[in-house]
């Protein structure tokens, strides 16, 4: 059922009808003759349809007009009077940082928000940062040269917006202050575990997501669990666990997201308070073939009297991806696709926990593609029950 949206597009107000199945790229190209905006591999994967979405790049070829409501997006054509993106046009210009164009609208984009988040990036960060944008003429030296030139001439008060903040939390690891819930909170009926998402949010390039579930055995027997890592690192999609020498762990994570895979090896720190029932593993790792770094960390809490037969389980997730899997990490679908990924690691772990755990592939490899089309599926199905008014309550996302 189509479905009329109120979008702002480069300043004016559009009201459309549009259909579930269009996408923002279709839209702006076809309804709106905005053809600026680029489509290529329409697979989210190239960056050629990068538009902004609220003030954050986004990729118009895998995101439903429908999901835009309210939303603000700014095309390539909405940056005529803008100050930054004159100066990044220019030095494209002037450092040859295109040839045919075919990319070149995306790139802007990028280089402009990248410009305006870093006040003095070095050329890793500006590679990194670029790696979602593919360019199959230039070999990018014209456009990391074109995203310096604006660096150093263009004064960071003039052009930074939203400044990244450095923050590498594997240098240290603090316990975070956690606060009691109240018994209330406890889901005492519920024998089967139940996942539930509290909160996301992307602060400063990093991806945090938080988890709360419920395991129907006492926190004692819970927490055992999570003090036998390769039985955890088991339930964890696609993990596993190489060694593990007291608080040093060792392991690797195979991913498969199409035809992209990665094998991320690496270590982790783990730090545990056995008295308050918490702990933190941290670390990160490296896929050499896709050349590819993740790091982050795990922050776990168990909550419950041993008296009581369930254990709620806090868990938050806070990960960052550069290089070229980071461009996943760009079009929102990531925190979906680790919210999911949670789940599976929640659904599991109460699995073995309750000794229902069977085996099955998760252990060998993760395959996003699948639980992105399933976010897909989800979003669509949520989507629909909206159009058609059934279960109003029911969320979909942009
Ligand atoms: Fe959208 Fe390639 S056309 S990412
Ligand atoms: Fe041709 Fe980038 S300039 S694809």
């Amino acid at each position: 059922m189509n479905k009329n949206i109120s979008i702002i597009i480069n300043g004016k107000s559009v009201e459309a009808l549009v259909e579930p199945r269009t996408s923002l790229a279709d839209f702006l190209r076809d309804k709106q003759r905005l053809t600026g905006t680029k489509l290529a591999c329409e697979h989210g994967v190239c960056g050629a349809c990068t538009v902004l979405i609220n003030g954050a790049p986004g990729r118009a070829c895998i995101t439903f007009a429908a999901t835009l409501d309210g939303a603000k997006i700014q095309t390539i054509e909405g940056f005529e009077n803008d100050d930054v993106m004159e100066v990044v046009r220019n030095a494209f210009h002037t450092k040859h940082g295109l040839q045919c164009g075919f990319c070149t609208a995306g790139m802007l984009i990028t280089a402009r928000d990248i410009v305006t988040r870093f006040p003095n990036a070095d050329e890793q960060t500006i590679r990194t940062e670029l790696s979602g944008n593919l360019c199959r003429c230039t070999g990018y030296m014209g456009i990391v040269k074109a995203v310096q030139k604006v660096l150093e001439e263009m004064p960071a008060k003039e052009r930074v917006r939203n400044p990244v903040i450095p923050k590498n939390p594997t240098q240290t690891f603090p316990f975070k202050t956690f606060q009691p819930k109240s018994s209330t909170q406890t889901n005492t009926s519920s024998k089967r575990m139940t996942a539930k998402r509290v909160s996301e949010k992307d602060v400063d390039g990093w991806i945090r997501l938080t988890d709360r579930f419920i395991v129907a055995r006492n926190r004692d027997e819970t927490w055992r669990l999570f003090s036998d890592f390769a039985r955890m690192a088991s339930c964890m999609p696609g993990a596993s666990l190489t060694k593990a020498d007291g608080d040093q762990l060792e392991g690797q994570v195979r991913i498969a997201f199409g035809p992209i895979r990665a094998s991320f090896k690496g270590n982790a720190t783990v730090q545990r308070d056995d008295k308050n029932y918490e702990g933190v593993i941290a670390g990160g790792g490296n896929d050499s073939s896709s050349g590819s770094r993740a790091k982050g960390q795990v922050t776990y809490q168990l909550l419950g009297g041993n008296s009581g037969e369930n254990t709620i389980v806090n868990l938050t997730l806070e990960f960052q991806l550069q290089g070229a899997l980071a461009q996943f990490s760009r079009v929102g679908l990531i925190q979906e696709f680790s919210a999911r990924l949670i789940s599976s690691f929640a659904k599991n772990l109460s699995d073995e926990i309750e000794g229902r755990r069977k085996e099955n592939g998760d252990k060998t490899e993760l395959r996003v593609s699948g639980l992105v089309w399933s976010v897909l599926a989800a979003r669509l199905k949520a989507l629909w029950l909206k159009i058609s008014g059934i279960g109003s309550s029911n969320r979909s996302r942009s």
